[in-house]
């Protein structure tokens, strides 16, 4: 891959948040110790996780969470962005182990940032019911009771884009449903929950608010008409569908239709004023017309009713997992947010951004997050309003229909022992934040 690598990294402003990112049911396991969640359910079923794995026990974070900050504080970070299980806290001393992990993260100098929805719905409850949405804001009302005097900033949802797409339309995940069109209430259902938390959490005294949608430019396959037009549905499906409602109080180009309920009244709590917006980067997307398509991309079966279809990206290197490396997409994505959006759109945060690599010498981790932090960097300098980054992850963890195949972590986890050993990206990240300051 062609870096910069070896220059040192420009500086980032004072103040700036480097942290790193996790999920409850990717790390803690513990999993009999807490109320089952869609994924256990989904897990459960055969055929559904590549390698026949369950989070079960994952990286037993739930047990040695002590071990995981002091790798935290060994890193420097400014701050630690992981997600709480809500049928954890639906369990007895499931609230008690965020309490004492945040009390751990505060007192390693590290500012923790909890995510209170990643995926893991307690699994009697179902997101294409609208009554869902009143749960998820009475149980945040609930965490931010008992953690909002320590919890400096929070994230309500992480990426209602995918859990709606995979989990409902496509079923790659969980709970596995294949319903293509008619998953979009899952997307209202969790917009207008993201809406009542943020509700919620200001009741609740919090001031420092956002969500972590994932987002990524959408290339058009050619310029034929068609190909450009598939790839702007896309682009509507996954950027603008979830982006819109909260920037700017509406759903884009007439999908307002589709929706469930009073939209009009939901999409006023939908846009209740976030304090910064989080992206989640990994790469852009090729677009096509339908046909010719590849229909395994990424690890996922594409349905062919699909209205487009996605293509390689050539000429790239990729990563284990199968991902175009493509950091010039991450200065696209944020000028292009800042171009579409301009004053309505809030400081943006890069809530995630990694790879999945083998190995503890894991020099491509390095390669691709060195080329990430300085295509950020180019953001910044053409006048994005970036406040943050976090690298995923800072473990390797259960990467959900892909099981433990994929290793995004700074620190490698042995699955036998559950031996955690920093790798050589751990390293040079540490080092990076020590040179910024
Ligand atoms: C994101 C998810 C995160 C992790 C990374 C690789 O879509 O939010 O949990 O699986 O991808």
């Amino acid at each position: 891959m062609a870096t910069d690598a070896g220059d040192p990294i420009p500086r980032f402003p004072d103040g700036f948040l480097w942290g790193v990112s996790t999920s409850a049911h990717q790390i803690e396991g513990a999993a009999e110790e807490r109320e089952r969640s869609v994924w256990d359910v989904f897990t459960a079923e055969p055929g559904r996780v590549k390698d026949g794995s369950t989070a079960a026990v994952a990286c037993d974070h739930y047990h040695r969470y002590r071990e995981d900050v002091a790798l935290l504080a060994g890193l420097g970070v400014d701050a630690y962005r992981f997600s709480i299980s809500w049928p954890r806290v639906n369990s007895p001393g499931g609230l008690d182990f965020y309490d004492r992990l945040v009390d751990e993260v505060c007192a390693a100098g590290v500012r923790p940032v909890p995510t209170l929805f990643h995926w893991d719905l307690p699994a009697p409850l179902d997101w294409l019911r609208r009554d869902t949405a009143a749960r998820f804001a009475e149980y945040v009302s609930v965490v931010a009771e008992r953690l909002g005097d320590r919890v400096p900033k929070w994230i309500t949802l992480n990426e209602p884009a995918e859990h709606t797409l995979l989990g409902h339309a496509i079923g790659a995940h969980a709970p596995g449903r294949q319903l293509l069109f008619d998953a979009l209430p899952v997307a209202h259902h969790q917009l207008l929950a993201h809406g009542l938390a943020v509700q919620a959490l200001r009741a609740a005294g919090a001031s420092d608010i956002g969500i972590a949608n994932s987002h990524g430019p959408t290339w058009p396959a050619s310029a034929e008409p068609a190909d450009v037009a598939a790839a702007g549905f896309y682009d509507l499906l996954l950027n603008r569908l979830f982006a819109e409602p909260v920037i700017l109080g509406e759903y884009p180009d007439g999908t307002a239709e589709l929706m469930p309920g009073d939209v009009a009244a939901d999409l006023k709590v939908i846009a209740e004023p976030v304090d910064w917006y989080g992206v989640n980067y990994y790469a852009p997307t090729r677009v096509g017309a339908p046909g010719g398509a590849d229909s395994e991309y990424g690890g996922l079966t594409l349905p062919a009713e699909l209205p487009f279809s996605v293509r390689e990206i050539e000429g790239r290197p990729r990563t284990d997992f199968g991902w175009p490396v493509v950091p010039e997409g991450l200065t696209e994505l944020l000028t292009g947010f800042r171009d579409r959006y301009g004053d309505r759109l809030p400081p943006l945060v890069i809530t995630e951004n990694g790879c999945s690599y083998e190995g503890i010498d894991d020099q491509d981790r390095i390669a691709y997050l060195d080329a990430h932090v300085r295509a950020l960097h180019t953001a910044l300098e053409s006048g994005v309003d970036v406040r943050g980054y976090f690298v995923w992850s800072l473990l390797d963890n259960f990467e959900w229909a892909e099981g433990y195949a994929r290793r995004f972590g700074l620190v490698h986890v042995d699955y036998t022992t559950l031996e955690r050993t920093p790798k050589a990206s751990y390293h040079w990240f540490r080092d990076m934040l020590r040179a910024q300051g």
